[in-house]
């Protein structure tokens, strides 16, 4: 494999139109981070660029629904995220945003320079645009139903249960999402990436130069390399985004997923003047972290857009993950299902790594996976703290028990002892080849096998009983469980850097290199330990349920939310309601309809008359109970027969989403008879 001088990381800029939750942790942050701790472990150049992608239309729909601008959504979750990854621990080198100046500047200048060199085709078509709202419906502003999977909440740009990518015409029954209307055609001019005249470079650049992508990556790719690219439009109708750099092009913005992927050069530049060597050297390895529904973008438009403007390197890989769930349900923002890093850096203070690890250990990295409280739960009590932590804490406890924290001199070693220490190297090479893969979840495993090993070992050795026996013997034993512990502070260091860093301190010692994690001599004897503590603690049952409720209560809002208010009707003409003649009325009298469920037949007194009204309440009210009751009645409905019976009139009712009901009843001041209106 090619020897590069240096690397450049990239994590999805999430957008910054909501809080970060795990599926974007398990998804980008979590792996992205751990290989970035990794290279720099192990001495090499460096850098990981993240930022808050703030433009496009889930920024503006949310301030819409908020009744604030644009710019107050960006700054409140920019700020948020930001301070939510810090105290996670993810390393990024800058954490920037795509309405920074810098960003503006290149992302204009890129599109200039493609523009110059005639990428772009400038079309006029026909698009969706909402006459009540005066606007163009661009990606998520229209919604209907999927062609593919008939969901009717797909987006223009996506449908978010099959993952098809859309084209607003693709949906039917279009709907606006700003009124709810349907839309109507208007014509408007827009700039289309060619991405058909890339297709030979793609396809040779991926399909036979990329085959050791993963297979979700390479296969996305391949099927829309064998579907064959259409000229995708890069500018939106909105007024929210970088302005498209041209004259005349008034209204106009780049589409996000132009200027976005941009965003990881603007951040670059804001990071260091040196970014150039980041960005224009052969040598450099760029590797983007992104989720599955970030691929095409990453893996086919911002490579052609780099490839078209020809000076910028291309990705070497794009490890892109599949989606985590949350207790068997999609997460999902708007529905507010979803555990939120900030909240959990709340509910949990100090105790980022435990989610680190699980995170890591059921990352959804070939296939859809499920988060589940439980599971988390488990996984710090039995591999955290019985494992890892139970072996540390013994190693150091017993050490200052028989030896007053001095590490011991290590004996004549026995076969298992020299087995053991063997073993570490082994398992550090076995992590670093796991991770080089972008496998995390089984270089996860290799570093708690080496916990696992430890454990054993003080399991099977005994030293608790065999000191009052054989002393030297202990030292031996404790010697080889010392120098297990040094290296597992530096082989778990990417993964869970609080909790390596706190032993370090527990063993008293200081940086190690990487490559010698494994080594039999890490901590000399004579070294004296730190005093030690607990590096994991066992999380509750409680503690667990605390947050399954909360979960629950969101469902519950949700399940409500679902029902929502009856939209409202068309305007009438204030004849067309004068000419309803409406009265109270008292009910004189009420049965039920034989053989039907729903009907009763009422007797009125409607001061006009003593009538017949057939009511379809009979499941929310009991006949005797609303005797007696005033309450409204149409009495110029045309008289209609129901189950034989003649009904002369409509009782008004009020009904919830839910299909419960109430009387129109007036305050029992007024004669039957008195006009409604
Ligand atoms: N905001 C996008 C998302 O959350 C990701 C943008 S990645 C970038 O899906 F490449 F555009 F930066
Ligand atoms: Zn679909």
């Amino acid at each position: 494999m090619k020897e590069y001088k240096r690397y450049l990381i990239t994590s999805a800029l999430p957008y910054a139109n909501g809080p970060i939750h795990i599926g974007h942790l398990a998804g980008v942050y979590v792996p992205s981070d751990i290989y970035t701790r990794y290279l720099r472990l192990r001495g090499r150049d460096v850098i990981h660029v993240c930022g808050s992608d703030e433009h496009g239309v889930p920024i503006t729909i949310k301030a819409r629904q908020e009744g604030v601008t644009p710019r107050q959504i960006v700054d409140r979750y920019h700020e948020l995220n930001k301070s939510s990854f810090e105290k996670f621990g993810i390393a990024f080198d800058i954490y920037s945003r795509t309405s920074s100046t810098v960003h503006y500047e290149t992302a204009s200048e890129i599109f200039k320079t493609l523009h110059d060199r005639g990428e772009f085709i400038e079309k006029t078509t026909p698009q969706y645009y909402d006459q009540e709202a005066g606007q163009f419906l661009a990606d998520r502003y229209i919604q209907g139903t999927c062609p593919h999977c008939s969901n009717e909440n797909a987006y223009g740009d996506q449908c978010e249960k099959c993952g098809s990518s859309l084209n607003a015409t693709d949906l039917i029954n279009p709907r606006s999402t700003i009124s709810g209307s349907p839309p109507v055609m208007r014509e408007t001019r827009h700039w289309f990436l060619a991405l058909d005249r890339y297709e030979p470079f793609l396809k040779k650049w991926i399909l036979e130069e990329k085959k050791h992508w993963k297979t979700n990556v390479y296969g996305q790719c391949k099927s829309w390399l064998d579907q064959g690219l259409q000229p995708r439009a890069v500018s939106r109708d909105l007024d929210w985004g970088v302005p498209v750099p041209l004259e005349g092009a008034v209204g106009k913005v780049l589409y996000v997923w132009f200027d976005a992927p941009i965003g990881y050069i603007s951040a670059t530049k804001e990071l260091t003047p040196d970014w150039e060597k980041y960005w224009k050297d052969n040598d450099t390895r760029m590797i983007h972290f992104i989720g599955k529904d970030n691929i095409v973008f990453h893996c086919i438009v911002f490579p052609s857009i780099l490839h078209a403007e020809g000076s910028y390197i291309l990705p070497d890989n794009v490890p892109a993950n599949e989606f985590l769930n949350l207790e068997n349900d999609k997460i999902s923002t708007s529905r507010n299902w979803a555990v939120w890093l900030h909240e959990y850096l709340e509910d949990f203070p100090g105790r980022q790594d435990v989610l680190r690890y699980v995170l890591c250990a059921s990352a959804p990295e070939t296939k859809d996976n499920d988060f589940t409280w439980k599971d988390f739960q488990a996984r710090n009590n039995n591999e955290l703290v019985a494992v890892y932590g139970n072996f540390v804490n013994r190693a150091i406890v017993l050490t200052h028990k028989y030896f007053d924290g001095k590490v011991p001199e290590r004996g004549i070693l026995s076969d298992y002892d020299r087995e053991v220490l063997a073993g570490i190297p082994r398992i550090r090479m076995a992590l670093e080849a796991s991770l080089e893969q972008f496998r995390f979840r089984e270089a996860l495993k290799e570093a708690m096998n080496l916990a696992r090993l430890g454990n054993k070992y003080l399991a099977d050795t005994e030293p608790w009983i065999i000191f009052k026996t054989d002393p030297e013997r202990v030292k031996t034993i404790l010697n080889i469980a010392l120098q297990i512990s040094a290296s597992l502070s530096v082989i778990t260091m990417p993964f869970l850097p609080d909790s390596a860093f706190r032993l370090m301190g527990f063993l008293n010692i200081d940086n190690i290199p990487w490559e010698k994690a494994g080594d039999s001599d890490l901590i000399t004897a004579g070294h004296v330990i730190g005093s030690g503590g607990l590096l994991f603690e066992k999380i509750t049952d409680q503690e667990i349920e605390y947050q399954v409720n909360k979960l629950l209560a969101a469902r519950d809002q949700n399940d409500k939310a679902g029902l929502s208010i009856a939209p409202a009707k068309g305007n009438i003409s204030y004849d067309e309601f004068s000419a309803m003649d409406i009265r109270t009325a008292t009910i004189l009298g009420a049965e039920r309809v034989p053989k039907t469920k729903k009907l009763l037949k009422l007797t009125l007194d409607t001061g006009l008359d003593t009538r017949t009204v057939v009511s379809g309440i009979a499941e929310c009210f009991d006949p005797a109970s609303i005797t007696g009751k005033q309450v409204c009645v149409l009495v110029n409905l045309e008289p209609r027969k129901i189950r034989g019976i003649e009904s002369q009139g409509m009782i008004l009712m009020a009904e919830d989403p839910e299909g419960n009901l109430d009387f129109v009843s007036p305050g029992g001041s007024l004669e039957n008879g008195s006009v409604v209106k």
